[in-house]
């Protein structure tokens, strides 16, 4: 799967973590930045990768500051983009079976890197259910 990942100073180690998994796992990672631990601002990285998905270059995103509250507000105001700041493997997969959303947000100091890890297989995995969740988002998205 092609997967777009952006992070800020408090979400560049966990991000490095998560680009390593996907990558051993096959998939091909744009990651967007930031590519230290000095002070950025999420939404230089949230718009980098909003603009890649919506650009159609990758399938679908990840978000990493610190609480994941930052990025998930800043993607959202972004029509097509349905951005959800999950917070385990349960809304890490309702966010894609209800939700259908194309952008994981994860907070590096909310969630460990093992469950980081957990959160995006299932993440990756899960489908859309569609019927009544469908006829909802249409009602905000296309
Ligand atoms: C940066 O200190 C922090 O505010 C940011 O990573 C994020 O948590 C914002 O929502």
């Amino acid at each position: 799967m092609k997967i777009v990942i952006g992070a800020d100073h408090g979400g560049y180690a966990l991000k490095k973590v998560i680009v390593d998994w996907l990558q051993k796992n096959g998939h091909i990672v744009t990651d967007v930045g930031c590519d230290s631990t000095e002070s950025v601002d999420y939404p230089d990285y949230a718009l980098k990768t909003v603009e890649d998905i919506l650009r159609g270059d990758s399938e679908c995103g990840i978000l990493i500051c610190g609480t994941g509250i930052g990025m998930s507000i800043a993607a959202n105001r972004h029509y097509g983009i349905r951005a959800a700041n999950c917070f385990d493997e349960n809304t890490a997969a309702l966010s894609r079976e209800h939700n259908n959303a194309n952008i994981l947000c994860l907070g590096a100091r909310v969630v460990d890197e093992s469950k980081a890890i957990d959160m995006v297989k299932i993440w990756l995995v899960t489908e859309f259910a569609g019927g009544r969740h469908l006829t909802r988002i249409e009602k905000f998205s296309s």
